[in-house]
C-alpha cells in the first residue's frame, strides 16, 4: 500500500481535475523551469495509480528526464508505490539526442508522439505527459504548439502565474481545443541550481553507459540518420588522393550523392580557403556543392543505436568511425550487439569518456 501522499493545496484542483479528465484523456502540463511540474507529476501519478487500472507517465523533459537516459523521451506506467519517477519500469525510450529542445524540435515531438502512441496502445485510463521548462520566446511557442498537437490533450494544466504562462496556456489551448487550468506554485517548491541538474544529468547519463564495451558496427549494414556520412556512394580511393592533391588536403574518405560531394578529412579542420580551389574537383564529379567534413568532429557523439524495428537498444557514445575500414566503434551497453543494431541516430551533443558534455555539434557539422 502506498504511503499518503501530501499535495500542496494549490496543486489540489489539478488532481481532481484529473479524476474527472475523460476515459483515455491526455494532460499535457505546461510552465517553466522549477514550478513544479515534476512534482507535481510524481504525486499525481501515484494519487492516479491507486485509482485507476492503468495511468501512463510521459516524460518529455530531454534535459532532466526521469523515466528514460537524458536526450529521450521516456513512458512508463504509473505506480502507486513509486516515490520517484525515476523509479518506474520505462516502457518505451525514444532518442531524441539532446539535452536543449531548441536545438531538436523535430525529434522532441516525433519522440512524444511515439510515446503517447505506446500509451494509447496500452489503453491507458490517463496519461499525464510532463514537459521542460522551456517557455519563453517563438521557439518555445512553435515547439510547445507542435507537441501539444501530437499529444492532443484533453486538458492542459499550466504552473505558475498567468503573467508568466498566460499567453502560451492559451496559444496551446486554441491550437489543440483543450481545456486549461492554471495551477499557482506552491511557496515551497524551491529552485534547483544550474549546477544540480547537470551533476543529475551527469549522473543518468553515466548510469545509462554503466556496463558498457566497446563494439565495431559494419557501416555498410548499418542506417546512419543525423549525419552526412553514409548518404552517398564512396568515391574509388583514387580519386581521394586525386582530389586530396588538388585541395592540398589530407582527405581519408568521399562519398557522392545526388550532386553533393563530401570529402572527409581524417581529423582536424579544413585548411582555410580550400574553396578557391574546389573548381576542378565539382567539375570532375559534377558536384553542384562540395564539402569537406572531419571524422574526427563524429567523435564522442552521442548515439542511439536502434534495431531493425526503430526500437531503441541503448543510447552509446561514437568512439570513432573508420569508413575506410567500414567501422563505426561506438561504446555501448547491452543490448545493443553488432548484430541487432541496424540503425544509428546521432545526437546533437559530443559526450566525454565520462558522460559528462564536451560540446554541441552545429548543424552541418558532421
Ligand atoms: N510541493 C513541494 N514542496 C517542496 N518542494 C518542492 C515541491 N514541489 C517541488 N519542489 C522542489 O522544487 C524544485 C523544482 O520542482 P520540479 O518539480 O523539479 O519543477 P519543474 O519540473 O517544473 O522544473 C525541486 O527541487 C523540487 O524538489
Ligand atoms: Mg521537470
Amino acid at each position: 500500500m502506498a504511503d499518503a501522499v501530501t499535495v500542496p493545496d494549490e496543486w489540489l484542483p489539478g488532481i481532481d481535475a484529473l479524476r474527472k479528465a475523460p476515459e483515455g484523456a491526455a494532460i499535457f502540463l505546461l510552465g517553466g523551469v522549477d514550478r513544479g511540474k515534476t512534482t507535481f507529476t510524481t504525486h499525481a501519478a501515484r494519487i492516479l495509480a491507486a485509482e485507476f487500472e492503468r495511468v501512463a507517465v510521459v516524460d518529455c523533459d530531454i534535459g532532466q528526464s526521469e523515466i528514460g537516459p537524458p536526450g529521450t523521451v521516456g513512458v512508463a506506467r504509473a505506480r502507486a508505490d513509486a516515490e520517484r519517477l525515476t523509479d518506474l519500469k520505462p516502457a518505451g525510450i525514444y532518442f531524441v539526442g539532446a539535452f536543449s529542445p531548441a536545438q531538436v524540435a523535430l525529434e522532441t515531438v516525433t519522440a512524444t508522439a511515439e510515446a503517447i502512441a505506446r500509451a494509447r496502445v496500452a489503453k491507458a485510463n490517463r496519461i499525464l505527459v510532463d514537459t521542460s521548462g522551456f517557455v519563453s520566446g517563438p521557439a518555445a511557442r512553435r515547439l510547445k504548439v507542435a507537441k501539444a498537437q501530437v499529444v492532443a490533450p484533453s486538458l492542459i494544466l499550466g504552473f505558475g502565474a498567468q503573467a508568466e504562462i498566460g499567453g502560451l496556456l492559451s496559444a496551446v489551448s486554441n491550437a489543440t481545443g483543450a481545456k486549461t487550468l492554471r495551477l499557482e506554485t506552491p511557496a515551497a517548491v524551491g529552485r534547483k541550481l544550474t549546477a544540480l541538474r547537470t551533476t543529475r544529468r551527469l549522473t543518468r547519463l553515466a548510469r545509462a553507459l554503466e556496463n558498457g564495451r566497446e563494439i565495431d558496427l559494419p557501416l555498410r549494414e548499418v542506417s546512419l540518420v543525423g549525419a552526412t556520412l553514409g548518404a552517398g556512394e564512396p568515391l574509388p580511393p583514387e580519386l581521394i588522393r586525386w582530389s586530396a592533391k588538388v585541395l592540398r588536403m589530407p582527405l581519408a574518405y568521399g562519398e557522392s550523392a545526388d550532386g553533393l560531394l563530401t570529402l572527409f578529412l581524417r581529423d582536424g579542420v579544413p585548411r582555410r580557403d580550400w574553396e578557391v580551389d574546389a573548381e576542378p574537383v565539382s567539375a570532375h564529379f559534377k558536384a553542384k556543392s562540395v564539402r569537406v567534413l572531419s571524422l574526427g568532429s563524429y567523435v564522442g557523439a552521442y548515439l542511439g543505436l536502434h534495431d531493425t524495428r526503430g526500437q531503441l537498444l541503448s543510447v552509446a557514445r561514437c568512439i570513432g568511425l573508420d569508413p575506410v575500414r567500414d567501422v563505426l566503434t561506438v561504446f555501448a551497453p547491452p543490448p545493443a550487439t553488432p548484430e541487432r543494431v541496424r540503425l544509428v541516430s546521432f545526437g546533437r551533443v559530443r559526450l566525454n569518456e565520462d558522460g559528462s558534455q564536451h560540446s554541441d555539434i552545429r548543424p552541418g557539422e558532421i
